[in-house]
């Protein structure tokens, strides 16, 4: 009683009132952890795409860069570095993805930043239209973002193959599981997308009155396995795709050795 009317005289003087709580746990953490992680790698993603060097070594290719465009489109006298026309498909795909949606809104928006935590600026709250108007709107591409994501996945996959083939002959290194690793984590994040779960089990009235409806609900049996765990895999793929990135980067400047297994 004593917050809400701290909150209102907060309104009143038109301060933005502290957020509303009675949870004594450390929901907070979640958030802040969020932002500095999301914020991090947004921040290194798009420094690694200006930096336009060490993306390729050996056999191997950084993920911010696969596929090889060979564009030299150029903006002001600046050549555009091609990881530029890749990264606009997975980071949408990303940034329309429902469970980052919760998370980078609550942790940069907190709109609110956690259950049972008011937002710090209810007259901000009053505005809202949800995702019916520009820019939120665009979160419903999500399902046409997926598509893209699936070529990468595939994209990604092949490059991790091909570069058990070296210059010097066919051998596994640990760059090779490197990629491998992060094609799988991408490929995992990818497939247990919810718009995925329901392309694959959506729109059936009945799962058993044909072969077809009941081989979607054993695949989307599956599916709702991998679904269950999106979070998981959404984070460890962000992890994944800037190591393999970081990787390629060390290896082609020198500061790391390519271990070589056989
Ligand atoms: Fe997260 Fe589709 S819901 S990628």
């Amino acid at each position: 009683m004593a917050v809400s009317t701290a909150n209102a005289n907060s309104r009143e003087e038109g301060r933005a009132p502290l957020p509303l709580t009675s949870r004594h746990d450390t929901w907070w953490i979640r958030p802040v952890v969020t932002m500095i992680v999301l914020g991090a790698f947004v921040i290194y993603s798009t420094w690694r795409a200006f930096v336009y060097q060490d993306y390729e070594v050996d056999s191997y290719l950084s993920p911010f860069y696969a596929p090889i465009i060979p564009l030299n489109w150029t903006i002001f006298g600046y050549l555009i570095s091609p990881a530029f026309y890749i990264l606009i498909f997975p980071l949408s795909f990303r940034l329309t993805c429902y469970y980052y949606r919760l998370s980078y809104y609550r942790a940069f928006f907190w709109d609110p930043p956690a259950c049972g935590v008011s937002e710090p600026r209810p007259k901000a709250r009053m505005k809202y239209t949800g995702e019916r108007r520009f820019p939120f709107i665009l979160q419903n591409l999500h399902r046409f973002s997926f598509y893209a994501a699936a070529v990468f996945v595939v994209l990604l996959t092949y490059d991790a193959i091909a570069s058990l083939w070296h210059a010097d002959g066919f051998h596994l290194n640990v760059g090779t599981l490197v990629l491998a690793v992060n094609a799988v984590l991408i490929g995992l994040y990818t497939f247990s997308c919810h718009s995925w779960r329901h392309l694959i089990g959506g729109k059936v009235d009945c799962y058993s009155c044909n072969v077809m409806s009941t081989t979607r609900y054993g695949i989307w049996k599956q599916i709702s396995y991998l679904n269950a765990r999106h979070s998981w895999f959404a984070w460890l793929s962000l992890f994944s795709v800037a190591l393999a990135d970081m990787y390629v980067w060390f290896v082609s400047a020198g500061i790391l050795t390519d271990f070589r297994f056989f």
